[in-house]
């Protein structure tokens, strides 16, 4: 069975004369709603999404699929924000316990398909994006079991379908802006949780770890934003994009989704593409379900290729391991044992944002070996299920 997932109208689609056993196309897509993190599909309905849309269906389809085509166009060097929330709403398709694959973390299998992946990025794309793009998709293929045929970047949705792809268009490049301390530093939280996230934990301990840092080093602390990223709506609020034009700085705080950025901030940063100033510093400050921070590099791609296409500058960001311990350790002692290494790495992100430096890759790997993370982690998803009177 061949299942097709694009952001292309359904007749657009179909005029390519491209057969498929199940289309979620554009209008499916639109219709439906971003996930909302709650893991309900994993604890109290497994394998199927709360959200009575046409997405709902789309573990279940899975399950009966051997060929699985994704055609998005280019976001970036990653998906679509439509694309991106038909994958995102998909993880029902997963089992929540883990296992390891080539030495790292994944989901284990709930159904025994065996699924081909390819994948189409349409549109003009420089080769940075290609290569961000297929690290993306490898990536999705391992984590939900696929075998993975091959990504291709026709230059228009006409090229989809075929295994060729069109010459990559030249990267813009940005000149660093001259090194000058931020006024005003937008903290961006883009986890679909919202308030109830470790994202917005680690950005509210960020903002509290920056007026100590400025008092200490006699400065005055720069205006620190809130920006949320709303989920779950057609489409993302204008505050928030004006929020982040009207800053020189700005911390992306999100989860890991799906090895990639949550559908809502590939929306945001579409629209804050053009809208942001010139110069403007962009850091990442994510965190994912699985132990290996390596894990969240293929999204700071993407947030590389935003800021050349925004004419922005990236100065790098913070990628922790173990995000399923940020919120369980948040009481802790900030410098004790369980908390150290986030502190730490979150204060080097203070000390890159305090003078405006460059910060690179800080990479973060929880206090625990793997397998005792392994084994609190599927503990911690036991009980949930129990609570809900399911059993994984
Ligand atoms: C739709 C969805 C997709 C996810 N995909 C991944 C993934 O690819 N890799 C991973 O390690 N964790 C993944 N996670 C787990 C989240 O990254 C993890 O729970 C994170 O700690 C949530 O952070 P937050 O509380 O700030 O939203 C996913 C979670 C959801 C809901």
């Amino acid at each position: 069975m061949r299942t097709i997932i694009c952001d292309l109208p359904r007749r657009e689609f179909e005029g390519l004369g491209i057969e498929s056993d199940a289309l979620f196309a554009r209008e499916d897509l639109l219709a439906a709603r971003d996930c909302c993190g709650c893991f309900a599909c994993w604890v109290r309905t497994p394998g199927t999404c709360v959200f009575r849309d046409e997405l709902q269906r789309l573990p279940e389809v899975l399950a009966r699929t051997d060929e699985l085509w994704v055609v998005a166009r280019n976001a970036f060097g990653g998906y679509s924000p439509l694309v991106k929330r038909a994958l995102d709403r998909a993880i029902g398709y997963l089992h929540p316990n883990f296992r390891i694959v080539n030495n790292e973390m994944h989901h284990r299998l709930r159904y025994g398909n065996r699924v081909a992946l390819r994948a189409w990025l349409y549109g003009p794309s420089t080769e940075s994006e290609r290569e961000s793009f297929e690290r993306i998709a490898r990536a999705n293929a391992l984590n939900m079991g696929q075998d993975f045929v091959g990504t291709w970047f026709p230059e228009t949705a006409a090229g989809v379908g075929r295994e060729e792809s069109a010459a990559a268009v030249p990267a813009r490049s940005v000149a660093l802006a001259p090194r000058t301390a931020p006024k005003r530093i937008a903290l961006v939280n883009a986890s679909p949780k919202g308030p109830r996230s470790a994202t917005a934990h680690l950005l509210a301990d960020l903002a509290e770890a920056f007026g100590a840092y400025a008092q200490l080093a006699g400065v005055t602390a720069p205006e620190l934003v809130s920006v949320g990223c709303p989920s779950a709506a057609p489409s993302v609020s204008e505050k928030a994009v004006q929020a982040l034009a009207g800053c020189d700085a700005a911390v992306l705080g999100y989860p890991l989704y799906v090895d990639a950025l949550p559908a809502g901030l590939v929306e945001l940063l579409e629209r804050a593409q053009g809208e942001l100033a010139p110069g403007t510093r962009v850091y990442t400050l994510a965190n994912l379900g699985f132990y290996e921070p390596e894990q969240i590099l293929p999204s700071f791609a993407v947030v590389e290729s935003f800021c050349r296409a925004a004419g922005v500058c990236w100065m790098g960001g913070v990628a922790l391991g173990g995000g399923g311990m940020i919120l369980p350790c948040a009481h802790m002692p900030r410098m004790g044992m369980m908390r150290r290494r986030v502190s730490e790495a979150v204060d080097e992100l203070v000390g890159a944002l305090l003078t405006g430096g460059e910060l690179g890759t800080v990479l973060s790997k929880p206090p625990l070996p793997r397998f005792a993370y392994k084994l609190a982690a599927e503990r911690q998803w036991r009980t949930q299920a129990q609570k809900a009177g399911v059993k994984l």
